[in-house]
């Protein structure tokens, strides 16, 4: 599975946090943002990625992932020009995913526990897997209405009046014919390629998985500057009481065995002093004395 990491826009909201930085470049608590849906792939087996942003941020996130050897995975990059919707990344990456199914990821959404997402994609065989999140205001999403059964019965992108309050997170698998979907779709009113426009293409096709992400599992948003101190404060809690990172693709790398234990050792020798290194130095001797127990 090749995935895309899709982080563009403008980020004017945290204006004028985003002059200089793009939103996903943005620290979330002790990390740039990007690293957290980096990170999710990652624990979920993505080895080959492809990050499409706009040509201002590029080069800086080429500064901060380079090309990925050091985690054992691949990175290319790819410009959208316009920020012209989410599918349109689909062929703005075509020679990228080739003839293989492909996830994408956006790179302002962060999640953290449960195992829905590396289930998912060692399940995942044809058509789409998205999934579902309980929230309070789902008309700043797409929504997905269900019926007695269970079963997804519409998809609508940013409803006056949801039918439901299952918000679709920025996370989705789908076979390879997403590019043909994306590549026959009309841009919508306000001039965009509409991911839920794909995903109705597969409701409609019957090949539409929709899976509920439990009540344990957190979806946290960033995109304004209090939901971004909000996601902060997030992290700091969970990281402090746990002494575990979340968003920490060198740890997801190594627990998926993307890097053995001496390559990262040797990443960890080249970082800095500072409390990050610290952490993964801990991990290493944990690693050493108990081997690897999750991921
Ligand atoms: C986009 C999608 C929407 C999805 C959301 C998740 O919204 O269009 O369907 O629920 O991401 O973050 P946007 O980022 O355009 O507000």
């Amino acid at each position: 599975m090749k995935g895309i990491i899709l982080a563009g826009g403008t980020g004017s909201r945290l204006y004028p946090l985003t002059q200089v930085a793009s939103k996903q470049l943005q620290p979330v608590y002790d990390k740039p943002m990007v690293y957290y849906p980096l990170t999710v792939l990652i624990a979920s087996g993505v080895r080959e990625f492809c990050l499409v942003s706009t040509p201002h941020d590029l080069p800086r996130f080429r500064q901060l992932l380079g090309d990925g050897t050091q985690w054992g995975i691949s990175i290319e990059y790819r410009e959208q020009a316009k920020p012209e919707g989410i599918a349109q990344a689909f062929l703005i990456a075509e020679s990228f995913i080739g003839q293989d199914p492909v996830t994408l990821i956006l790179g302002d959404n962060i999640f953290f526990g449960g195992d829905a997402f590396p289930r998912a994609f060692a399940e995942f065989k044809s058509g789409a897997t998205i999934f579902a999140y309980h929230v309070t205001d789902p008309r700043r999403y797409g929504v997905v209405e269900f019926d007695a059964e269970g079963k997804a019965v519409s998809l609508e992108e940013k409803p006056a009046q949801p039918r439901s309050n299952y918000a679709v997170p920025g996370v989705y698998l789908y076979d390879n014919d997403v590019v043909r979907i994306a590549r026959e779709m009309e841009p919508s009113p306000r001039g965009e390629l509409e991911i839920t426009d794909v995903n109705k293409e597969y409701l409609r096709r019957g090949a539409l998985r929709v899976q509920r992400l439990s009540r344990g599992t957190a979806w946290l948003d960033a995109g304004t500057s209090s939901s971004l101190h909000d996601a902060s404060a997030y992290v700091q809690t969970i990281e402090k009481r746990q002494g575990m990172k979340l968003g920490c693709p060198e740890e997801a790398a190594l627990y998926r065995g993307f890097l053995s234990l001496d390559q990262f050792e040797m990443l960890i020798s080249g970082m800095p002093a500072c409390e990050y290194r610290d952490y993964l130095a801990g991990l290493a001797a944990e690693v050493c004395r108990v081997g690897i127990k999750s991921a």
